[in-house]
């Protein structure tokens, strides 16, 4: 049985803080689950961590079928929330259009949708239709030309913004809320005042939860994560020193070995070789 919007909303009752990570292909999402990861997320994110774009624009509707279907079957119990990606749910039918897609062709159990009290009308439908909905604000990132890739809601009045659009998403049927990018004591006061939890992304600790890149925690990529991942490993750097001492192996005969080849009778050699 895989977690449900109940289990999660459980969670937050009981004062149990929820860990949601993303994952994009089959062997990701199968550690993660094994790891005991509740909620995986197959993020727009991956216009950049997979598909070397700048931003998350470029992704369609496509590409998140084709990851989010790998991540539902690299798991069995974790919770999938998929990203609606860039302009495909702008209207009530294209919503719905792309949830029928996502839901049925990847099996995902919710989908994640960017934007405020604007939006919810469309939450509402979907939910009505049986499609949870999780919603996503602060910095949501497919809006990032307009507002720039920087913390959100600094000012009284963009905060006081950001509450009613919460309200708002909780209002119309959304089961939790990720804050991206938003100040902690904000983000903390949210997750008092809403019912839903609230899951954070660089939002501070007092939010219901914490959603993370697997790309940045595991420090798959060289440089530095952003400020407000962590990285809990080296993978990056791991991969590179195997990736070395292979290529290393390769160039100098050590790779591979008869442990890594398979032997043949020399009679059928020499059989094979005459009838040539
Ligand atoms: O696309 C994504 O990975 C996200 C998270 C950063 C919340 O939306």
């Amino acid at each position: 049985m895989r977690i449900t919007l109940f289990d999660i909303q459980a969670m937050k009752r009981d004062d149990k803080r929820i860990a949601m990570l993303t994952a994009y292909d089959t062997p990701s999402a199968a550690l993660a689950e094994r790891a005991g990861i509740p909620i995986l997320l197959v993020g727009d994110s991956l216009g950049m961590t997979v598909q070397g774009h700048d931003t998350t624009l470029p992704v369609t509707l496509d590409d998140m079928i084709r990851h989010a279907g790998a991540v539902v079957r690299g798991t069995g119990r974790a919770m999938i929330v998929a990203d609606l990606p860039f302009l495909t749910y702008a209207t009530e039918s294209d919503a719905i259009h792309s949830a029928r897609r996502m839901m049925q062709e990847a099996g995902v159990q919710a989908l994640k949708l960017e934007g405020g009290a604007s939006l919810a009308p469309i939450v509402r439908r979907l939910t009505e239709l049986g499609v949870p909905v999780m919603g996503h604000l602060g910095l949501t990132p497919q809006a990032q030309h307009t507002l720039g890739l920087r913390v959100q809601a600094r000012q009284a009045a963009a905060a006081r913004r950001l509450m009613d659009d919460a309200l708002a998403l909780q209002d119309a049927g959304a089961f939790a809320i990720v804050l991206e990018l938003v100040p902690a004591p904000l983000a903390a006061t949210l997750a008092q005042r809403l019912q839903i939890p609230v899951i954070g992304i660089g939002a501070g600790a007092g939010c219901d939860g914490q959603v993370q890149v697997w790309h940045d925690i595991l420090g798959l990529l060289p440089g530095k994560s952003p400020r407000h991942a962590k990285r809990f490993a080296e993978i990056g750097t791991a991969i590179e020193a195997a990736l070395r001492d292979y290529a290393a192996e390769v160039e100098s005969g050590a790779f591979p070995t008869a442990a890594q080849s398979a032997g043949m009778d020399p009679a059928e050699l020499a059989h094979a070789l005459n009838t040539e």
